[in-house]
C-alpha cells in the first residue's frame, strides 16, 4: 500500500489491527466454549481484531500469568473473565496503570478499577427463578438449592435473589446445598434425596447442575415428581433451552455470555468511545411457553451471522 509522507491510503488489508486479549476462566464449561465461540464469531466479524484467548482451566495463578502475558505484549484490550474476585486484583491495577482498558466480564472482581463490567444481574436472575418457583408451587413447597460457587458473584447474587422472593412465602422450605464449582451437585445431594423424599423442586445455579441433578434423580424414580430450575438457557443440543423442550428441566434463567458484546465494546473502547462502566445484559425465565421463540431467535441470529461472514470471505 501506498504511504506518502506518513499519511497511508487505508484499504481493508492495511487497516491498524487491534489485538485483543481475552483471559478465560474455565476451559471445560460448555457456557464458557459458548462464549469464547460467540468472541470469535463476532472477530471474525472485524478483519480487523485479532483476538487471542487464554484459557486458565480454574487456576488462579494461571489466569495471572495469562494477563502478565498480555500486558508484557502490550495488547490494545484485555477482556477478563474471572475465577476468582480478589486474587486478580493486582495484575488488573496493574493493566489499567500502563493504560491497557480492561473489561470484566460475568463474574466481578474487588476493585473498581477496571474500564467496563459487562453481565446480566444475577440478583435479577435468582429473583426470575424464585418468582417461577412461587408462580408454579402456589407457594407450598420444599426446595433444594444447590449452589454453584458462593464464593463468586454469580453463587452469591444467584442465591440472593431467590431467596429475597422465597422468604415472603412461608409455605416453601429451601434445603441448601453445594456444588463442585457450578458442576456436579456434591453427593450430600444424595443423601438429601434419601432423607427427603418429599423434595418438590430443586433450584440449581446453572442448567449442567440442573442437569446432573436431575440424572441422579432419573436414577432413583423421582425424575417426574421432582421439577428442576436452572440457569444459563444457552441453545443448541446440550443447552438449557433444549432440556426445557425435553421437558427436562421445568425452566432455565437466561444468562447470556456476553461475547459479542464484549468485542463489540472493546472496539468502542480502542476506537475512544466513551462506553458506560457498567454494561448490563438482560435475561429472561424460559419455560415451556417461551422455549421454542428464543431458540428460534437464537438460530436467526446465528443465520445472520453466518452470512455476514460468508460475505466477508
Ligand atoms: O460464573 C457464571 C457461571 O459460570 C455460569 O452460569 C456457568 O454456567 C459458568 O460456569
Amino acid at each position: 500500500f501506498i504511504c506518502i509522507l506518513n499519511s497511508c491510503n487505508s484499504s481493508e488489508a492495511d487497516r491498524k489491527k487491534i489485538s485483543i486479549g481475552f483471559s478465560q476462566s474455565v476451559g471445560d464449561d460448555i457456557w464458557r466454549t459458548s462464549m469464547n465461540h460467540a468472541m470469535e464469531v463476532e472477530s471474525s466479524l472485524h478483519p480487523e481484531v485479532n483476538l487471542r484467548i487464554y484459557n486458565a482451566n480454574r487456576q488462579p495463578k494461571k489466569q495471572i500469568r495469562d494477563i502478565e502475558k498480555f500486558i508484557e505484549d502490550k495488547v490494545d484490550v484485555i477482556i477478563v473473565s474471572p475465577f476468582e474476585s480478589d486474587s486478580i486484583v493486582p495484575v488488573i491495577e496493574k493493566a489499567k496503570a500502563k493504560g491497557i482498558p480492561v473489561i470484566i466480564v460475568d463474574r466481578k472482581v474487588n476493585t473498581s478499577n477496571y474500564t467496563a463490567y459487562l453481565g446480566a444481574d444475577n440478583i435479577e436472575v435468582g429473583r426470575l427463578a424464585g418468582k417461577h418457583l412461587v408462580s408454579i408451587s402456589k407457594g407450598y413447597a420444599n426446595v433444594i438449592q444447590i449452589y454453584g460457587d458462593l464464593n463468586t458473584s454469580p453463587g452469591l447474587e444467584r442465591s440472593l435473589g431467590f431467596k429475597q422472593i422465597i422468604k415472603q412465602y412461608p409455605g416453601i422450605k429451601v434445603f441448601d446445598i453445594d456444588s463442585d464449582d457450578f458442576g456436579h451437585p456434591k453427593t450430600n445431594y444424595i443423601k438429601l434425596l434419601d432423607s427427603l423424599s418429599n423434595i418438590d423442586y430443586v433450584y440449581a445455579f446453572n442448567d449442567l447442575i440442573a442437569y446432573n441433578a436431575w440424572k441422579i434423580a432419573k436414577d432413583k424414580g423421582l425424575d417426574k415428581k421432582i421439577k428442576f430450575i436452572g440457569v444459563d438457557g444457552l441453545n443448541g443440543p446440550f443447552g438449557g433451552i433444549q432440556y426445557v423442550k425435553d421437558k427436562i428441566l421445568e425452566a432455565t434463567v437466561l444468562y447470556p455470555t456476553g461475547g459479542s458484546e464484549a468485542i463489540r465494546l472493546a472496539l468502542k473502547i480502542v476506537n475512544q468511545e466513551i462506553v458506560p462502566k457498567n454494561n448490563k445484559l438482560n435475561t429472561i425465565l424460559i419455560d415451556s411457553l417461551n422455549a421454542d421463540i428464543m431458540s428460534n431467535q437464537f438460530d436467526k441470529i446465528a443465520i445472520q451471522q453466518a452470512d455476514i461472514e460468508q460475505q466477508q470471505n
